[in-house]
């Protein structure tokens, strides 16, 4: 119905709000679209070495795709379309209205979803995410494990079916987003975490 399309919309438009450009022109940092990975995101963003530009960007993507679900929850008390506004505001992130249908990864905005969806379903998945990230130091390769155990966690945990494609499809198109990263850590050249880029500015 139209209101599916109006919760898609809706969670578009605060989805396409890019964190990593907004924090960055804050703190006088460079385009995190030119160097690095080029990712606008808070990964890239740490790349520089301001580690408080990097937490307002992870804050703020996974912020926006939190409200998107809790705003369409709290407005129709529908999971369904809680759901589909959070499929939005992932979708804005990853193509973004205000950067022309490009954008990031999706992995801090997934992780405000499935927080807002369901608090354990987040922090299991964030717990996921550190522990893989914290022995392995590829950020890359802790949201796709992560993203992989995403979707048999939300059906063990009782998820609604709506909810469970949602998490599916959240993973699916993250891992896609992830093909370059994929590609560095088969052939191990994936930059670790704490590894500063070379910037133009
Ligand atoms: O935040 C996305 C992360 O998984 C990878 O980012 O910049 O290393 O491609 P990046």
């Amino acid at each position: 119905s139209w209101h599916i399309l109006f919760a898609l919309l809706f969670g578009y438009a605060l989805g396409s709000v890019p964190f990593a450009l907004i924090t960055s022109k804050l703190f006088g940092l460079p385009d995190p679209r030119t160097f690095g990975s080029k990712n606008p995101g808070a990964t890239n963003v740490l790349r520089t070495g301001h580690k408080g530009a990097a937490l307002l960007t992870l804050i703020g993507d996974a912020g926006k795709g939190a409200a998107a679900v809790l705003i369409a929850q709290a407005a129709t008390q529908s999971p369904t379309l809680a759901a589909a506004a959070g499929l939005g505001a992932f979708l804005g992130h990853v193509f973004s209205y205000f950067l022309r249908f490009q954008g990031g990864k999706g992995v801090a905005t997934a992780l405000g979803v499935l927080l807002a969806i369901q608090p354990l379903l987040g922090l299991i998945a964030a717990l996921i995410w550190l522990t893989v990230a914290v022995v392995s130091r590829y950020s890359s390769l802790a949201a796709l494990i992560a993203a992989l155990l995403t979707p048999p966690l939300a059906w063990l945990l009782n998820r609604t079916p709506a909810e469970v494609a949602l998490v599916t499809v959240l993973a699916a198109i993250l891992i896609a987003r992830h093909h370059q990263n994929i590609r560095n850590l088969l052939q191990g050249t994936e930059s670790k975490i704490g590894v500063k880029a070379a910037t133009a500015s």
